[in-house]
């Protein structure tokens, strides 16, 4: 049997070389939402990454489907109780994409410390902003670390590599798992109370939707530091552009926004926040891991073989 397998956001090519040796595989990446309602019907799996929004609709329209693969960690873009509904195995690639969050988180913490894009836009513009550009160090820092799954424990031995105490929180864990993983476990409040730095690992769900909120910022030490590299909504913006206005909050490095792109946004315009467009799992090394992972995982559940990273 040749299973035919639609690829929506593109994939690299070590990705489409396994999944060609099995299936059939058309590349349409960029296809918009009403294209994919048209052909959806002819597919055996579809394979997205965060832009395409797989939709009850998709389901609906899509007769043959039996996989949706993620090439990537996040499936908020999937909704899992349709694929259940229409017995959809959904499966990811979550290991793939770990160390280049990782890494961006902890460009995004030095970024903000020593404000290195300002320092480099000075440059470009002829300005030597020498004495105005007074960082802080991480070294002895409090780095407080909420969702303490892969991401957020490669962030945290990295910190920890640099003379960062790691506190976390991450309720889906005992004390000891997070011990175990490198990190002193402690309540939300009190991460709050007690980081110098803040970053957010988690999934965005119902619990973690505006984890960081007004009342948060208001428990937090005053200078505190805020890094995101998880989902745009785990924090919500408007308390976080508050803080930074009232100087709560001393700087914000942010890969994901509640909109992507933000368009005109007095967040990612903030001069105190250092902005960058969901570039976190994007290296060459993730997208090469992830095209892999996920191309050999769909191929796995449309041949009803055992899988390894089954979402739904
Ligand atoms: N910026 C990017 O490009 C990019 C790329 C990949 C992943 N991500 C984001 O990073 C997130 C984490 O990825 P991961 O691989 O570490 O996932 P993971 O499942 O290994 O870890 C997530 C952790 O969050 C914890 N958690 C869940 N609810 C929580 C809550 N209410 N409070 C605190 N902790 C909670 C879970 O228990 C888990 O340990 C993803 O869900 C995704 O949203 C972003």
């Amino acid at each position: 049997m040749t299973w035919k397998v639609l690829l929506t956001d593109g994939l690299e090519e070590n990705g489409k070389e396994i999944l060609r040796a099995k299936a059939q595989v058309t590349d349409q990446p960029g296809i918009t939402a009403e294209e994919l309602l048209k052909v959806a019907g002819e597919y055996d799996a579809i394979i997205v990454r965060g832009r395409t929004k797989v939709i009850p609709a998709v389901f609906d329209a899509a007769a043959n489907l039996k996989v949706v693969g993620r090439a990537g960690v996040g499936v908020d873009n999937i909704d899992l109780a349709a694929a259940k509904s229409h017995n959809v195995t959904v499966v990811n690639s979550p290991i793939a994409t770990t160390l280049a969050v990782a890494e961006l988180a902890i460009g995004l913490m030095f970024a903000v410390a020593r404000e290195i894009p300002r320092a480099d836009a000075g440059m470009k513009n002829t300005k030597w902003l020498k004495k105005e550009l007074e960082g802080i160090e991480l070294n002895g820092k409090t780095l407080g670390v909420i969702g303490f799954g892969r991401i957020g424990v490669a962030t945290a031995q990295r910190a920890a590599a640099m003379g960062m105490k790691i506190i976390a929180f991450d309720p889906q864990l005992s004390a000891s798992e997070i011990t175990s993983r490198g990190g002193e476990p402690v309540m939300l409040d009190d991460l709050f109370a007690r980081s110098d730095f803040i970053t957010l690992h988690t999934p965005l769900t119902n619990d973690t939707r505006g984890i960081i909120n007004a009342a948060s910022f208001a428990k937090m030490k005053d200078g505190v530091r805020i890094i995101c590299a998880a989902r745009g909504g785990v924090i919500d913006e408007a308390a976080l552009l508050d803080a930074l206005n009232s100087g709560k909050v001393a700087a914000a490095g942010l890969d994901v926004f509640a909109t992507e792109p933000p368009g005109e946004s007095a967040l990612a315009s903030h001069p105190r926040v250092v902005a960058t467009p969901h570039i976190g799992a994007q290296t060459v090394e993730a997208q090469v891991r992830a095209a892999a992972d996920i191309a050999t995982e769909v191929l796995a559940a449309l041949n009803g073989e055992t899988l390894r990273w089954r979402v739904a």
